[in-house]
């Protein structure tokens, strides 16, 4: 039986070993997303050096994807956009 991780609701399989962004990136999942039309996060390093990959996790903080082991049953979606004005 395989493992899967949810990414938008939509299951996704990963291999024991692999991270959250290994199994998006297998799955063809190479856009990250925001919403209100942010700039699209993505996989870039992969050594989490660009917080390109930061993803929500539902029930606990954000996570770099590229560094964090992908689990059964962990819910992910984009981060929330606060946009360009803020800060
Ligand atoms: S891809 Fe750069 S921090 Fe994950």
């Amino acid at each position: 039986m395989s493992s899967h991780l949810f990414w938008n609701g939509v299951p996704i399989a990963f291999e024991p070993g692999e991270t959250i962004a290994a199994a998006l990136l297998r799955a063809g999942i190479v856009d990250l997303g925001r919403p209100d039309d942010g700039p699209g996060g993505r996989v870039f390093c992969g050594i989490g050096a660009c917080q390109g990959c930061v993803v929500t996790v539902a029930g606990a903080a954000p996570v770099e994807a590229c560094l964090t082991p992908a689990r059964d049953g962990l819910r992910l979606g984009p981060l929330p956009w606060i946009g360009a004005d803020h800060g």
